[in-house]
């Protein structure tokens, strides 16, 4: 059976004055009238009719959140109809590691070894019945103990993401993608290795969405990181299951190292270290589907639909003689003249007024903010 878990953790401090500390991207309804968090279930909606040949049985989805947050992920669910799904509360943010170590341990629990969809809560994805069809096919890898990554096609170089390098084809019948052997997976390089990386025409960009068994995951983990293993492990044996929510002891919790999935273990996944490391297969599915992960303000802008002048307006907007603007009303009338390429995100309690091309950095008023507080 196939096991969502849905990382939504994270705070998309880049898109502030509409992403908050209590109030992250994944939580607002950016790309559409659902928000991204529910969006991320619900493209998965059919994807076990679409694909009956290969009889996946699909669970309700594991979240893992921070336990700020328990009542909006709890609310937007209930809203979708999917009550049934189990968040799991981290007292604190330890990165993606711990907490896809903590739901694999929760999806063993019983007994069994679900292949895990682990997905980030806030992407969006274009051409979601071609993403079907490839979750389809990493299933059918991964329930053979395979570990599957999604690569995309690198439109700059772009050195917040994952960068992942296609081999030889992976030999597998009744696919509907092509899958290539993962020869090497580096994260986050610095410019010029993006820059050479985007030259060679080899390299893909990491989406962020795994697939892979959940003991695989767990034998990984506990090979490279086992200082991981040990703090979830001790956190998972004294947590307390109340309704949906699974909470953990903050003391235990915390005492666990941080670290990403990326550095943990899919580094240290390239298929030269296989052979001798006894590792299991990495194997990559190009994704074409419109992929964005909404990074920055600049990025809602090129996801969403524009106008005729290439404007994106969004509540009570008035352009005249402006083009490729993106502005936010939430709360007045914002007016533009004769401006382009600006964001404006108006809403009660604070403005933002920032360029296409300033658009990453607006990270620095987030850091301005807290080091106020
Ligand atoms: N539960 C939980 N706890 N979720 C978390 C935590 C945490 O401590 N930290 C991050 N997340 C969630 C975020 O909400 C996001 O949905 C996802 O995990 C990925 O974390 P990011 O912090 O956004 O990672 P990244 O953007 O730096 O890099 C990852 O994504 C890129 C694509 O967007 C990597 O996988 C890169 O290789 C990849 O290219
Ligand atoms: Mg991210």
């Amino acid at each position: 059976s196939l096991q969502p878990v849905i990382l939504s953790g994270g705070s998309g401090t880049r898109l502030w004055p509409l992403s908050r500390q209590a109030y992250p991207k994944q939580f607002l309804p950016l790309t559409s009238d659902y928000t991204m968090l529910q969006e991320t279930v619900r493209r998965l909606d059919g994807l076990t009719e679409e694909h009956p040949r290969e009889a996946i049985g699909q669970l309700d989805p594991l979240v893992v959140c921070n336990e700020a947050h328990r009542f909006l992920v709890a609310e937007q669910f209930r809203v979708i109809g999917r009550d049934a799904a189990r968040i799991l509360l981290e007292p604190a943010g330890r990165n993606t590691a711990p907490a896809l170590t903590l739901a694999a341990k929760v999806a063993t629990e019983s007994g069994e070894d679900p292949v895990l969809l682990v997905m980030p809560a806030d992407h969006t994805i274009r051409d979601e019945e071609a993403f079907r069809a490839a979750v389809a096919d990493a299933y059918l890898i991964a329930r053979e103990g395979a570990v599957v990554t999604f690569g995309i096609v690198p439109g700059k170089p772009e050195t917040g993401y994952g960068y992942i390098r296609q081999g030889a084809a992976y030999p597998m019948a009744g696919l509907a993608n092509q899958a290539f052997a993962l020869d090497e997976f580096v994260e986050k390089p610095d410019i010029p290795t993006a820059e050479a990386y985007l030259a060679s025409g080899d390299y893909a960009w990491n989406s962020g969405i795994f697939v892979l068994k959940a003991s695989v995951w767990l034998d990984l983990i506990e090979r490279f990181r086992s200082d991981i293993v040990g703090a979830i492990s001790d956190a998972f044996s004294s947590a307390t299951l109340d309704g949906n929510f699974l909470r953990l002891d903050t003391d235990r919790f915390s005492a666990c190292p941080s670290d990403s999935i990326d550095y943990a273990v899919m580094e240290r996944l390239s298929s030269g270290k296989q052979a001798s490391a006894n590792l299991p297969t990495a194997v990559v599915i190009p994704l074409d589907v419109g992929w964005s992960d909404v990074g920055a303000w600049s990025a809602l802008w090129e996801v969403r639909d524009q106008d005729a002048a290439g404007n994106v307006l969004d509540g009570d907007a008035f352009v005249h003689e402006s083009a490729d603007n993106l502005i936010v009303a939430q709360s007045r009338m914002v007016a533009a003249v004769g401006v382009s390429n600006l964001i404006v995100v108006e809403t009660p309690d604070a403005v933002l007024v920032t360029t296409k091309d300033a658009a990453q950095d607006v990270k620095a008023v987030t850091q301005f903010l807290q080091s106020e507080q």
